[in-house]
């Protein structure tokens, strides 16, 4: 009984509190999302989802949030090369790698041994890395399965982000038009609701260009007009695309 209170009161105090405090979620993806943060286990974990799920902005409030955690996004955008980036992070409680998948094959090869073991080698005829990094957790990150090899794929956990539901749609709208745009909770459920169901647009993206344009003397039937507009002209993903 003790043990069960402690427990409860341990998770409850971290799970949907701090970390993905801001992020619409389901509460049960949060609860693994700190049973994987929350432990001295060396934990790995692969968010795989759709654009626009909310995966940078999960990991990157992760690496703002916990002590000694870092992001490597692996777009390559950093001009960083990933190996160097572990050398330099080698005690890390946990490593972010942002698009796994776009790292380069002799990279996403090297964490074969990193993900089973910790241990680090990676040797060219230029540089030779030999560490250890046996505590780091990580949290990776991607839009498809495609390009990633088995046994990459077969050593993480991997976690399914389910497409947005129309509640959460509006949630979002909601919570991004009013933070970033000042936007009523009633004008902004009035763009999500017109999005979704009049123009089958589900692209969570897509509210963030509509907020960006709105001026504060706009209208109900301006409003309309440019959402109407922007879809007329856009190019819009109406269904996730896991690309
Ligand atoms: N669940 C969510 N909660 C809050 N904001 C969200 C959510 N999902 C998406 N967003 C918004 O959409 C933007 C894009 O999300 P992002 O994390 O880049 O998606 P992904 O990396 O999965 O493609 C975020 O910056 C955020 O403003
Ligand atoms: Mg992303």
């Amino acid at each position: 009984m003790v043990l069960e209170k402690l427990i409860n009161n341990y998770f409850k105090a971290i799970t949907p509190a701090q970390v993905v405090k801001n992020i619409v979620c389901h509460d049960d993806l949060k609860e693994i999302m700190a049973r994987s943060l929350f432990t001295e286990n060396r934990t790995k974990t692969l968010l795989l989802g759709g654009p626009g799920t909310a995966k940078t902005l999960f990991a990157s409030e992760i690496c703002k949030k916990m002590k000694n955690w870092y992001f490597f996004d692996g777009t390559g955008t950093s001009g960083r090369g990933f190996i160097d980036w572990m050398y330099e992070h080698q005690n890390a409680e946990g490593v972010v790698i942002d698009e796994i998948d776009k790292l380069k094959r002799n990279e996403q090869a090297m964490l074969y041994n990193f993900l089973e073991s910790g241990q680090i080698d990676y040797q060219t005829s230029k540089v030779r890395y030999h560490f250890r990094m046996e505590k780091c957790k990580v949290i990776a990150t991607t839009n498809s399965l495609d390009r990633l090899s088995k046994p990459l794929k077969s050593r993480f956990a991997i976690l399914h982000i389910p497409p947005y539901t129309f509640e959460e749609f509006v949630e979002i709208a909601v919570r991004i038009l009013g933070e970033n745009y000042n936007l009523l909770a009633d004008v902004s459920k009035a763009i999500a609701n017109i999005l979704w169901n009049t123009l089958n647009c589900k692209d969570v993206m897509m509210l963030d260009h509509i907020g960006a344009r709105i001026k504060q003397n706009d209208r109900a039937e301006d409003i309309e007009r440019l959402v109407n507009l922007m879809i007329k002209y856009g190019q819009i993903n109406s269904n996730t695309e896991y690309n």
